[in-house]
């Protein structure tokens, strides 16, 4: 028996626009991946790179160098609200990115702002690489989006204490955009 005629041509259209939604939705050169450039603030000299990539089990893995810290030191990075770099002390990235309306925490605290990465460990040369795993964070998906957010480094320390770890001014300050995935 054949095969009624609108039926076919139905089936023909389905398999199409499925194949053209397959292709819309997964272009190799679709983003995936978050940067934030550090620029340093007036009066400093601290620069870097900090890349965020999806991992296993939904969490972010947080990569990146920062170059111009003090020499064998500790300073805090955090993701705060606002992706801008405008004001000379960076105070326009405004606070933590804390959407949950969590206490400050460190990474290793289960309850803890969005945006709280912990420090970074610098060496002699005042160079860190940060290589960190978090959760409850994502790039562009419904929990705590980072995407357009800014990436602050302090001068100090971040102790986990209330409300913001008391780690001090702002030395650099990077907005977190979509990264090449060619790149
Ligand atoms: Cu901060
Ligand atoms: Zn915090």
């Amino acid at each position: 028996m054949k095969t009624p005629r609108s039926f076919r041509s139905r089936t023909a259209i389905a398999t199409a626009c499925c194949l053209v939604a397959a292709f819309t939705t997964a272009r190799a050169t679709d983003p995936t991946s978050a940067i934030a450039v550090l620029h340093p603030t007036a009066g400093n000299k601290t620069t870097g790179t900090i890349r965020f990539e999806p991992a296993a089990d939904g969490k972010i893995h947080v990569t990146g160098t920062v170059e111009g810290l003090t020499p064998n030191a500790e300073q805090a990075i955090h993701v705060h609200e606002f992706g801008d770099c405008s004001a000379p002390d960076a105070t326009s990235a405004g606070g933590h990115y804390n959407p949950e309306g969590h206490q400050h925490g460190l990474p290793v605290q289960e309850m803890r702002h969005a945006g709280d990465l912990g420090n970074l460990k610098s060496d002699a040369n005042g160079v860190a690489h940060l290589d960190l795993t978090v959760d409850h964070i994502t790039i562009n998906g419904s929990q705590n989006p980072i995407i357009g957010r800014g990436v602050i480094v302090h001068s100090k320390l971040d102790d986990g204490g209330q409300p913001t770890g008391n780690a001090g001014g702002r030395v650099a300050c990077g907005v977190i955009g979509w990264a090449n995935p060619g790149k």
